[in-house]
């Protein structure tokens, strides 16, 4: 069986359910249900033996260390992060705690079981952990992508603190020779993505008639992957990547941010047409309205992803135009989900983020 951290939230979620898909292996899936944590994702698994679900913190090390000796799994998936940039400026001090001090005792824990395994399966077992291209940084016009050898440049307290989680991997595989692997994957969208990311926030307010916020100018540019492309990504370095290595993954979709809610629009405009008997408008594209930039906002991201595509041959299924109308679908399909989500708590920081922004 495998242990996935993080299995609650937007990827991971992803990550089990496909994993659950292909193969009989079971996960066993620890989450602390932080706001961003939601077992509704998950909610077609319930009754399957082969998912159990354990809430608590990667921080907790006797907790950890009791799950691996209890189940034995054959590898360790760490998704469980503080993921949220904008959150991050706000209020680092879980980012730091999570991303550094829990990955940090995370990676103690399994150290200790691993240490303790017989050598055939010391040495086939695996420590995977999901990070970020945030963490080179941003990319100036024409500069080629981001790739494995590049310096760390991380400009947020989210995309520090994940750098620091790297480097704390990198560490236990050269000094304890831990088998870990590292992949550093650029902007997800997709199903069960939670509704303060760009874009699942600019359906959930296209959808119900609220302005479409777009920080600054709208030209940053990010590189967007469907999220089922990076799942195939990680399952894909689980099986062959070799030990110590780290992975880019992309999905060559560099796009600016006004580019992406255009096309947000557009398809709403298609499935979902304004009526105008009910408002004035007669495209979501009205509803777009420019506010004050995130702060040390970083300009471009983009990926080399040549070294996962020709070590491991990995390549994205999805091109940006079929994974939008695909996302944009699953949200006009799953407004229970979209309410359900849409907690006191979230709309709490909602109002902490946008309030003063004009
Ligand atoms: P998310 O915020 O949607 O989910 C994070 C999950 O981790 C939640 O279920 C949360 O409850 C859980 N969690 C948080 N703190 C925890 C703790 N201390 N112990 C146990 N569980 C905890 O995040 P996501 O977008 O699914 O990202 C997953 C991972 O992928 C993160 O490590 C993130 O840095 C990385 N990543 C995300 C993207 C993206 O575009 N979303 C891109 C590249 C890499
Ligand atoms: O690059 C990978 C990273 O992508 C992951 O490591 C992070 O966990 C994930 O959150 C994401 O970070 P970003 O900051 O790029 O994603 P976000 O969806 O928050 O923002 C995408 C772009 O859209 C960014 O340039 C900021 C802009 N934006 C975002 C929001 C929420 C807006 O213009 N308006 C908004 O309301």
């Amino acid at each position: 069986m495998i242990l996935v951290t993080g299995g609650a939230g937007f990827i991971g979620s992803n990550f089990v359910l496909d994993w659950l898909c292909r193969s009989d292996e079971s996960v066993i899936n620890l989450d602390k249900l932080t706001y961003a944590g939601n077992l509704e994702n998950l909610a077609s698994l319930q009754g399957d033996r082969r998912h159990t679900f354990i809430r608590g913190d990667i921080g907790d090390a006797d907790l950890v260390a009791s799950l691996l000796n209890e189940h034995k799994p054959r590898a360790v998936i760490n998704f469980a992060a503080e993921s949220h940039v904008d959150r991050s400026i706000h209020g680092p001090e879980d980012f730091i705690q999570t991303n550094i001090v829990g990955t940090f005792r995370l990676l103690e824990a399994v150290r200790g079981y691993w240490g303790g395994l017989s050598s055939e399966t010391k040495q086939s077992f695996r420590f995977l952990h999901v990070s970020t291209d945030e963490v080179y940084g941003s990319l100036d016009k024409g500069e080629p992508g981001f790739s494995e050898t590049r310096r760390y440049e991380p400009n947020s307290p989210y995309s520090a603190s994940k750098a620091a989680s790297d480097h704390l991997v990198r560490a236990y595989h050269h000094t304890y020779g831990l088998p870990a692997l590292t992949t550093n994957c650029s902007n997800n969208y997709g199903p069960y993505h939670f509704p303060e990311k760009l874009i699942p926030l600019m359906i959930v307010n296209a959808v119900s008639g609220k302005p479409l916020p777009v920080y600054g100018d709208g030209q940053q540019i990010r590189d967007w992957l469907y999220v089922k492309d990076h799942c195939s990504a990680i399952r894909r370095v689980l099986e062959a990547g070799r030990v110590g290595e780290v992975y880019n993954i992309g999905g060559c979709n560099e796009k600016p941010n006004i580019e992406i809610v255009h096309a947000i629009c557009a398809l709403l405009d298609e499935l979902r047409p304004l009526s105008t008997t009910h408002s004035p408008l007669t495209t979501y594209r009205s509803l777009i309205t420019h506010v004050a930039d995130r702060p040390g906002h970083d300009r471009r991201y983009a990926i080399d992803a040549s070294k996962i595509e020709r070590e491991l041959g990995w390549k994205p299924a999805e091109t940006f135009e079929t994974g939008i109308r695909k996302t944009v679908r699953w949200y006009l399909d799953n407004q229970s989900w979209v309410s359900n989500v849409q907690s006191g708590a979230y709309r709490t920081w909602v109002e902490k983020n946008y309030q003063g922004r004009g």
